[in-house]
């Protein structure tokens, strides 16, 4: 095949069976975030890609090495969005949206892109529904967005385990930082090399690196909880405590701190059991409203990686509306599109069949569009006002007047 047909690397085009799992999960996101009150907020796919340096963090894998980065005509370099946290923000400040509410629940959706190495579930475009929530330094906010997470999953019928952690703030965290540099010190012989680099700038990623020797080296590091200030404590207690009075079982997971430089206090993961990935990630982020110029502002969020949750699905679930082809046979015109209507109010997923041919061949291309009933409008069904419905499996058929 001319290979400039085929879509770039880790870029993929979603048809069939799957376009329909991507939409069952992306509705069922966004279903769940209305009914918790969530605006939709819409945002491009392109920002100024300092606006990620600022944000996801310089010394971060995405920021140095996998984002698309581009100049436009003008020379100012650009970036298609690796995630939607930073644009989402900027258009909070952009929008001086604290002026009309004392906080915000906002929901995107949409592509992402990340120069990543393509692996099943690792696309370099994917898809996320995310969702945040501005203004509010409660913990009932973090239960909240965890139970939301757990009602998506739940919802999908998707196996998981909900991973929590808390990574401290600004008094916090440099106390932690020290302790653990000293630990990584005594182990950096074990560390690979791009732990070895990330030890001086960036020591907290070496904790979630994937290389099976750095796993075991930082496997009784010092635990990022035993170092939280009193108030990161007693946040990280209330909503423990929210979670367990809510219903809803984690884990706790004192290595888990997220690869986004962002993130302060609550941090946490859905994994999947069957890929050992993450599906569904987020936490907080209480100062970066403020560090990108907009006034201090906690928040938090998650974001939904659709084509992770897609791999989860089972078969149940699926759309289990009766399918029918609708058949018009000679000139009946428009009555074959009444038809059609009448049976969609009813319920049914309905095909007008727009192919030639007889009786023989309709009912063949039925069975391939896995159509269980056929409705024939023939002129005979129009002289009398309706359609002859004729069940594939059992051969019946009877006549049904749209007079009803
Ligand atoms: P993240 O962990 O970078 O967080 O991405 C969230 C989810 O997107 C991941 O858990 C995963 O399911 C999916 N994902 C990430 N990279 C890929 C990829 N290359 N291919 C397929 N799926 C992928 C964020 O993006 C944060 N903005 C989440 C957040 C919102 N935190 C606070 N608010």
């Amino acid at each position: 095949m001319d290979s400039s047909l085929r879509p770039p690397r880790g870029f993929e085009d979603i048809s069939g069976e799957r376009a329909e799992r991507f939409r069952r999960v992306v509705d069922t996101c966004v279903m769940i975030l209305r009914s918790h009150s969530f605006e939709e907020i819409i945002l491009p796919v392109v920002e100024f890609a300092d606006l990620f340096e600022r944000s996801i963090g310089e010394v971060t894998d995405i920021v140095q090495k996998e984002m698309f980065v581009f100049p436009d005509r003008k020379g100012r370099l650009l970036a298609l969005r690796p995630e939607g946290t930073a644009g989402a923000v900027r258009a909070f400040i952009n929008k001086r949206m604290w002026v009309s509410r004392p906080y915000h629940r906002l929901y995107y959706q949409g592509p992402m892109f990340r120069y990543e190495r393509p692996q099943a579930g690792r696309y370099r475009q994917f898809h996320q529904v995310g969702a945040e929530i501005f203004g509010s330094d409660s913990p009932l906010a973090d239960a909240e967005i965890i139970g939301i997470v757990h009602r998506i999953l739940s919802e999908l019928s998707v196996d998981f385990s909900l991973e929590i952690n808390s990574i401290g703030c600004k008094n916090c965290r440099p106390t932690y930082r020290k302790e653990l540099l000293g630990f990584l010190d005594s182990k950096r012989e074990e560390l690979c090399g791009d732990c070895q680099r990330r030890m001086d700038r960036n020591p907290l990623r070496v904790l979630d690196c994937k290389v099976e020797t750095c796993r075991v080296a930082v496997a009784d590091s010092p635990k990022t909880t035993d170092y939280l200030c009193e108030e990161c404590r007693q946040h990280f207690d209330r909503l423990r405590e929210a979670l367990d009075s809510y219903g809803i079982t984690y884990t706790l997971n004192t290595n888990l701190v997220r690869g986004l430089d962002y993130y302060t206090r609550t941090v946490f993961e859905a994994v999947s059991p069957s890929t050992g990935s993450a599906i569904v990630a987020g936490g907080r982020y209480d100062y970066l409203v403020e560090e990108l110029g907009g006034p201090p502002t906690p928040a938090l969020g998650f974001a939904v990686g659709v084509e992770r949750v897609m791999l989860e699905l089972g078969e149940d679930g699926q759309d289990k509306s009766k399918r029918v082809l609708v058949i018009p046979f000679g000139d009946v015109g428009g009555f074959a599109l009444k038809v059609a209507d009448r049976l969609r109010d009813e319920g049914w997923t309905v095909e007008l069949s727009l192919r030639r041919g007889g009786l023989k061949k309709q009912l063949e291309f039925a069975n391939r569009i896995g159509a269980e009933w056929v409705a024939i409008v023939g002129e005979d069904e129009v002289a009398k006002g309706g359609y002859t419905l004729k069940d594939m499996a059992s051969g019946e058929q009877k006549f049904i007047s749209l007079q009803r």
